[in-house]
């Protein structure tokens, strides 16, 4: 299996996904949320190439970046963004001090593959945030996505970045062999002349989630849910969520 995250594929994710999603927008969106809270200390986990961390950058959050692949850490350092991007798996990090809120988008936490796998995230998340820290992430929602691609259906994407053409052919399955997971299976081109040249070729088992499920995950972590947001993304049914740390005195 090629990983999408590292050796070499990281550089053309960041190319390719800067087509397929619009950080503008995301940030945008985001950093709504985040001002409404009042928070200024970012954690984005699951940062990638740091599409995102240049717009918080830029816009004065004081921002820091988490995630498990060494080679995406690497590409955001030699961007000269900043130098506060951290190796670290979600499931289980330390930050040196405690931050106001936590950010977890693209559909990072389809990564979360078992429950026990999301309770420790929560878990971490919850320890690494200041009293009152703003918790958002996106998830795809598994009760329209499952409907969509019940049987198999394939999806084409298209991306163009500096004169570069690529294209995705993706093919997604339900696999209900344990929680809401389904099968992603994708080939990526690069179009020179109008010839597809294969670059890589990725098999994944990722998950879905309900909102019901995420209720009562947060509720077991001590996070308070504030609210669901319905946002569609380029691929996916998604549903953003905002949601607070609940103070250990009033737990
Ligand atoms: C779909 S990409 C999203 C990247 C970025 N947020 C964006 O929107 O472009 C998922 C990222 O999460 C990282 N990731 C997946 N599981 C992780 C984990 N358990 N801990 C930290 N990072 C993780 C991957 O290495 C990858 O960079």
């Amino acid at each position: 299996m090629q990983s999408l995250y590292s050796k070499g594929f990281e550089t053309i994710y960041d190319e390719m996904y800067q087509t397929f999603i619009n950080y503008k927008d995301e940030f945008s969106f985001y950093s709504a949320i985040l001002r409404r809270h009042h928070k200024n200390e970012v954690l984005e986990i699951g940062c990638g190439s740091g599409n995102l961390a240049s717009y918080f950058i830029k816009n004065n959050f004081n921002y820091s970046g988490l995630d498990y692949s060494l080679d995406m850490i690497n590409l955001c350092k030699s961007k000269n963004l900043n130098n506060d991007f951290i190796l670290g798996d979600m499931t289980n990090f330390n930050l040196n001090s405690k931050i106001e809120s936590v950010i977890i988008t693209g559909r990072t936490s389809s990564y979360l593959l078992t429950n026990r796998d999301v309770n420790n995230a929560l878990k971490s998340i919850y320890n690494n945030l200041k009293d009152d820290g703003i918790l958002c992430f996106d998830f795809i929602d598994a009760n329209r996505f499952f409907r969509e691609i019940k049987g198999g259906k394939e999806v084409i994407h298209t991306a163009n970045f500096n004169q570069k053409k690529y294209e995705r052919t993706s093919f997604f399955n339900t696999n209900t062999s344990e929680n809401f997971m389904f099968n992603w299976s994708a080939e990526y081109y690069q179009i020179e002349n109008n010839n597809k040249i294969v670059i890589a070729q990725d098999d994944s088992e990722v998950r879905a989630f309900t909102k019901n499920e995420w209720e009562l995950f947060l509720h077991l972590n001590n996070f308070e849910l504030l609210e669901f947001i319905d946002r569609k993304s380029y691929a996916f049914d998604t549903y953003v969520v905002v949601a607070k740390k609940i103070k250990y005195d009033n737990l």
